[in-house]
C-alpha cells in the first residue's frame, strides 16, 4: 500500500472533501426522511390537494352553484356493497410463499414486483389458491373456545363470542381525534371479523400523561365510546417501558449477543444503569437476568431521557413483541379481512419499501410479528442496542445482514399499499383500478381533477340510470309531497334524506344542476377501489376532508351506511352493535 504523506495542500483538499462527504450524508439523510414522510423522492412533491374555501351562504348551503342537500350520490345504477363473497372461514390462513412469489417473482429477479395489476388481480380472483383452513382448525385448539355454532354474534353492549384465538389490532396516536382517527376507526369496524377482533389504540402518553381520559372526553371521539364500553377499542396510554421482558433463550439465539461473547469474552454492565438489585445480573448489553431466570432489555437512564424523536417507529416494535397481532399506522385504510393474514402460524410480515429491490428495505407501516418470539426479541433489542433506532429500513437491514429476514416475510405493495410503485421507481404493467398517480387524488371530488382514473378497469360499462331517474324523483318531491313506489326502489343509492313535509327543498338555495355542480356524482363505489388490497395506505397525504363525491367520500358514505344500518358491508353482514353517528359534514363545502 502507498503510504506516502499528502503533499502540503493535501490538507485543505481533504478538508474539503470532508466537507462534502458530510454534505452529500446531510442530503441523504434529508431525502430519506422526505421519502418517508411523503412516499415520493422529489423535494417539491405537492402536499395534499388545496381544499375549496368558497362558503355557502347563510342557509342556502350552495356549492359550486348547487344545494349539495339535492345532490345525487352516485352514477352507479346499483352499489354493489358485497363484492367480496362471505367473509373467509374463522380458521382460514394465508399462504404467505404464495402471496410473495406471485407478487414478487423470484427472489433475486423480482420479475413481478412492479406489476401491481397483476398481483391484485390475483388477490382478487385467486383466493383458492393462497387461503386454506388448516387441517388442525385453530377454533378447536383451545378449550375456551366457542364452537362455530355456539358462538354469539354481535349486539349492542356484547361484542361476540369468537370461536378461536382473538387478534389484537395496533395503532399509535398524539393528540386529540380528528377525521383521519374516524376513518380509521370506522374501516376496521366496517372490514374486520369483529367478535376476533381488538382494536388498541395506543396513545402517546409520555409527554402527555392524560392521553388517555382526554380522549375519553374527547368531542369528536364521542361516538366511539359505546365500542369502549362494550370491548372493541382499547385506549392505551404509551409509554416507554423501562424493562422489557424476553423469552427465555432469545437471548441466547442473538448474534449480537454470540458476537460480543466472543470477542469480549465478557459482559461489562452497562452504563448508567445504577440502582440494580443485586438479583439481577448483567448477561449482555441491556440485558439483565433475574433470580427467577426471567431475562429482561433494560433501557439506560440516559436513554429513558432521550426517547427518540421517531417513537412511533419503536412503539409498533415494542408493543407487538408484548401483545402480538399485526400494527397499523393510522393512515391506513383497511379494505379485506386481516385474520386470514394473522392466523398463519408465525405471522411476522411487513411490507417492502415501495419497489426497492434490496431485501432488508421494509416499511413498517403495516406489521405483524409473534408475541414474545425470538424474533420480535430480536428486532426490540436490536432498535435499542442502535440507540433507540427503529426506522424500518435500518431495522430491516440489520435483519438481513443477521440472516434473520427470512423469517420476517416481506409483502410487495400491492397488498397494503397499492399505488406506492407509481413514484420513484415506477411500475410496469397496467395502472391499479382506479388508476392513482398520486395519494392526493383520493380526496379529490371535482370533475375531472383524476385523469385517466378508469384507464385499466374492464368490467361492464357502469350505468348512469338511477341516477337521471334520481333527478326526476327529486323534482318530483318537490311538486308533490306523496310517496311514489319509485321511491322504495331508490334506497340503495343512499339519497340525502328528503323530509316529506320540507316545502322548500331547495333550502333556501338554487335547485340542483350537475353542469354547475363543481363535485357531481360518478361512477365510483369501493367495488374497484384496489380490489384485492387489504389496505390503502395514505402515506399522510391528507388533505383537510375529502371532498364530496371523492374516493373516501364514497368510502365514508359506504361505513356510514352500514354502522347506521341502511348498507351491507363487503361481506354482506349488517352492523349488530351500537349505533355509531355518521361522519360530520364539513361546513367548506355547503
Ligand atoms: C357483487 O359483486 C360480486 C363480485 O364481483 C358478485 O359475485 C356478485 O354477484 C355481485 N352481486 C350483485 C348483486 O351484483
Ligand atoms: C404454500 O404454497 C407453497 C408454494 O406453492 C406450497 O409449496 C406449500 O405447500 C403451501 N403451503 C400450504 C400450507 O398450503
Ligand atoms: C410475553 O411474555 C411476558 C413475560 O414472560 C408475559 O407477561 C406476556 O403475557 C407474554 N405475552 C404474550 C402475548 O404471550
Ligand atoms: C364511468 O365508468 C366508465 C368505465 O366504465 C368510464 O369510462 C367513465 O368515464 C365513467 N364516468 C364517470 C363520470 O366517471
Amino acid at each position: 500500500m502507498d503510504r506516502r504523506k499528502p503533499p502540503s495542500c493535501g490538507r485543505f483538499t481533504l478538508l474539503l472533501r470532508n466537507l462534502f462527504i458530510a454534505a452529500l450524508a446531510y442530503a441523504f439523510v434529508v431525502e430519506v426522511l422526505h421519502v418517508y414522510q411523503t412516499g415520493t423522492i422529489s423535494p417539491f412533491s405537492k402536499g395534499p390537494p388545496k381544499k375549496s374555501t368558497g362558503k355557502g351562504s347563510k342557509g342556502g348551503s350552495l356549492s359550486g352553484g348547487v344545494n349539495w342537500r339535492l345532490r345525487p350520490a352516485t352514477l352507479v345504477e346499483s352499489i354493489n356493497d358485497t363484492f367480496m363473497g362471505k367473509r373467509p372461514d374463522v380458521d382460514t390462513c394465508a399462504n404467505y410463499t404464495k402471496l410473495i412469489e406471485t407478487c414478487r417473482g423470484s427472489l433475486n429477479g423480482l420479475e413481478k414486483m412492479r406489476n401491481v395489476y397483476d398481483c391484485l388481480d390475483y388477490l382478487t380472483h385467486h383466493e383458492d389458491d393462497y387461503f386454506f383452513v388448516p387441517e388442525n382448525r385453530p377454533s378447536a385448539t383451545g378449550p375456551s373456545y366457542k364452537s362455530i355454532e355456539d358462538a354469539a354474534p354481535p349486539s349492542t353492549h356484547h361484542i361476540g363470542d369468537c370461536p378461536g384465538p382473538v387478534q389484537l389490532y395496533h395503532t399509535y396516536w398524539t393528540g386529540p381525534a380528528t377525521w383521519r382517527v374516524e376513518l380509521f376507526v370506522k374501516a376496521y369496524l366496517y372490514t374486520q371479523n369483529i367478535p376476533c377482533s381488538r382494536l388498541h389504540v395506543w396513545l402517546e402518553s409520555d409527554g402527555f400523561p392524560n392521553a388517555v381520559p382526554d380522549m375519553m372526553k374527547d368531542p369528536l371521539f364521542a361516538k366511539f365510546l359505546p365500542l369502549v364500553e362494550r370491548g372493541d377499542l382499547v385506549l392505551k396510554a404509551w409509554k416507554f417501558p423501562r424493562r422489557i421482558p424476553l423469552p427465555k433463550g432469545a437471548i441466547a439465539e442473538d448474534p449480537a449477543y454470540t458476537k460480543s461473547l466472543a470477542s469480549k469474552g465478557s459482559i461489562r454492565r452497562t452504563s448508567g444503569e445504577t440502582r440494580s438489585p443485586k438479583a439481577e445480573v448483567y448477561i449482555a448489553e441491556g440485558v439483565v437476568r433475574m433470580e427467577d431466570g426471567s431475562e429482561w432489555l433494560v433501557l439506560t437512564e440516559r436513554q429513558m431521557t432521550f426517547l427518540p424523536v421517531a417513537v412511533s417507529d419503536a412503539v409498533r416494535f415494542i408493543v407487538l413483541h408484548l401483545y402480538g397481532g399485526v400494527y397499523m399506522d393510522m393512515d391506513v385504510m383497511l379494505l379485506r379481512d386481516m385474520r386470514p393474514l394473522l392466523l398463519t402460524p408465525d405471522h411476522n410480515f411487513a411490507e417492502r419499501w415501495a419497489v426497492h429491490s434490496h431485501p432488508g428495505d421494509y416499511n413498517t407501516a403495516v406489521m405483524s410479528l409473534n408475541a414474545n418470539s425470538s424474533l420480535s426479541s430480536y428486532l426490540v433489542r436490536g432498535g435499542i442496542r442502535m440507540g433507540l433506532n427503529f426506522h424500518p429500513r435500518i431495522i430491516g437491514r440489520m435483519a438481513w445482514k443477521d440472516g434473520r429476514s427470512e423469517e420476517f416475510a416481506m409483502f410487495e405493495t400491492g397488498l397494503f399499499d397499492p399505488i406506492w410503485g407509481e413514484f420513484n421507481w415506477g411500475r410496469e404493467g397496467r395502472c391499479t383500478v382506479p388508476c392513482f398517480r398520486d395519494y392526493g387524488v383520493a380526496f379529490q371530488g371535482t370533475k375531472g381533477a383524476i385523469k385517466d382514473e378508469w384507464e385499466s378497469y374492464d368490467g361492464e360499462p357502469l350505468s348512469e340510470r338511477v341516477y337521471q331517474r334520481e333527478l326526476e324523483l327529486r323534482s318530483r318531491v318537490s311538486d308533490s309531497p306523496s310517496s311514489s313506489p319509485e321511491e322504495a326502489e331508490l334506497v340503495p343509492v343512499e339519497a340525502p334524506a328528503m323530509e316529506r313535509g320540507d316545502v322548500d327543498v331547495t333550502y333556501g338555495g338554487k335547485p340542483y344542476t350537475v353542469k354547475e355542480d363543481k363535485y357531481p356524482p360518478n361512477n365510483r363505489t369501493l367495488e374497484n377501489f384496489f380490489r384485492g388490497s387489504w389496505s390503502y395506505h395514505i402515506h399522510n397525504q391528507w388533505a383537510k376532508h375529502p371532498q364530496p363525491n371523492s374516493w373516501f367520500d364514497v368510502a365514508q358514505k359506504a361505513h356510514d351506511g352500514f354502522l347506521r344500518g341502511t348498507r351491507k358491508n363487503v361481506y354482506g353482514e349488517s352492523w349488530a352493535g351500537p349505533d355509531i353517528p355518521a361522519y360530520d359534514r364539513w361546513p367548506e363545502f355547503d
